[in-house]
């Protein structure tokens, strides 16, 4: 097959994207696209982009819900498989390497025989690439792997032959560059960031913004540390492979709910209040077998429940995995469903976050939700009292933890 490979970081998928990867197939030129959504993007790095899960289940959520992408284009998590900055020679290599390419389009549903067989790759790329391509990490041996696809609009000012002669003068062979017409609107994702005019991005994508509550006028990102944002990042890429869709989007949400409390309430904190909330469900989807055996060595009988042992589990699997060490951090992740006497701020603000991140429905939470900016105790009250309620409804003992905490905030 003639395989297009559309990287970038997505943040967020535009009508752009969509326009380069229509151009690319209806020329004719490739047989489908995969989509590749950047890990640790090599020009982007610090504080400017939304952790990579969230613009990778953005990417998918976007292609999926295109009916005219059926069984053309794809997403691929390729560069959550190879650790440092995802260059595009490195995730080229990756992907087209016979094992993944194979099971890849297998598992998307291509047929085998032709999943199986020999594969060509083109990389597509704006034409205003062209001028500059020489400064890209290994550009030659990007041209050795494949070929460059490359999009032009009427008007771009980019004369493709005069920059294939260029490149062929620099690298002394002659690269194997194909052009293909694009049209429509010109998108930027970092414009779309400032101006939030969701009308340059698909439904799909708008849904996704609102729910998770990005580009909003804050990011608790930059209320912390480049290390912990460093770390934040990290932690994002590695609970990857620990958790489905819907809870790493939780956590992270948490994570930057948590630090946005730390920010009104106690600044000092917000650098591990993004960490403890990021990690608070770390352990909740490993085996529950394992759950319990992790809950047993941390904190002997004292969470007794199968919906309870995430918490201390996490609490050890946060060490032993993140290499998250800090004791504070350590009780906001152990503490986080049953609460504590004597809550510490630092648990507080991952206890709220847990539930009252953005893509929470589980009930109107607006009153909650306003309380939380001004007085974090008073929005406790009324959660933790629809808690009590719950239990007593059910005739279920309330957690002796739980318990001390309802006593300690008088509910
Ligand atoms: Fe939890
Ligand atoms: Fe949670």
């Amino acid at each position: 097959m003639r395989i297009g490979l559309l990287g970038g970081s997505f943040d967020p998928f535009h009508i752009g994207h969509e326009a380069l990867i229509k151009g690319a197939i209806n020329d004719g030129n490739v047989d489908c696209v995969i989509v590749i959504p950047s890990c640790r993007n090599p020009f982007k790095p610090g504080k400017t982009l939304s952790a990579a899960p969230y613009r990778y289940y953005m990417t998918n959520n976007a292609i999926a819900s295109n009916r005219a992408f059926d069984g053309k284009v794809f997403v691929s998590d390729i560069e959550y498989s190879y650790p440092g900055i995802s260059y595009t020679l490195t995730t080229i290599k990756e992907i087209s390497k016979p094992n993944y390419i194979r099971t890849f389009l297998s598992s998307m549903g291509i047929d085998k025989e032709l999943a199986y067989a020999n594969h060509s790759f083109y990389w597509i790329c704006g034409s205003d690439v062209l001028p500059s391509f020489e400064k890209w990490h290994e550009p030659e041996k990007i041209l050795g792997l494949c070929g460059l696809l490359v999009a032009s609009r009427p008007g771009d000012g980019i004369d493709i032959d005069s920059q294939k002669n260029r490149l062929a003068g620099i690298f002394g062979f002659e690269p194997n560059i194909t052009e293909f017409p694009i049209s429509g609107y010109v998108a930027a994702s970092s414009d779309i960031r400032v101006t939030r005019d969701y009308s340059l991005v698909p439904d799909s994508v708008k849904d996704f913004i609102i729910t998770n509550a990005l580009y909003g006028d804050e990011n608790p990102i930059d209320f912390v540390s480049a290390d912990s944002a460093q770390d934040f990042y990290e932690n994002a890429i590695k609970l990857y492979k620990y958790l489905g869709e819907k809870r790493l989007l939780h956590t992270l949400n948490v994570a930057l709910l948590s630090c946005h409390y730390a920010h009104v309430f106690n600044p000092d904190l917000c650098d591990k209040a993004l960490i403890a909330g990021e990690l608070h469900d770390c352990a909740k989807e490993l085996d529950e077998e394992l759950q319990w055996e992790m809950a047993r060595e941390i904190s002997g009988d004292v969470f007794n429940h199968k919906k309870l042992i995430h918490s201390p589990a996490g609490a050890l699997f946060a060490q032993q995995e993140f290499g998250v060490h800090d004791p504070s951090i350590i009780d906001a992740i152990m503490y986080h469903t049953t609460g504590r006497g004597g809550m510490e701020e630092l648990d507080k603000y991952v206890y709220v976050a847990d539930k009252l991140e953005p893509a929470r429905t589980y009930a109107d939470l607006t009153r909650e939700r306003v309380l939380a900016e001004v007085n974090l105790d008073e929005s406790i009250k009324l959660i933790i009292g629809n808690v009590k309620k719950k239990f007593e409804s059910r005739g279920q003992d309330i957690h002796p933890l739980t318990f001390d905490f309802i006593n300690d905030l008088g509910v």
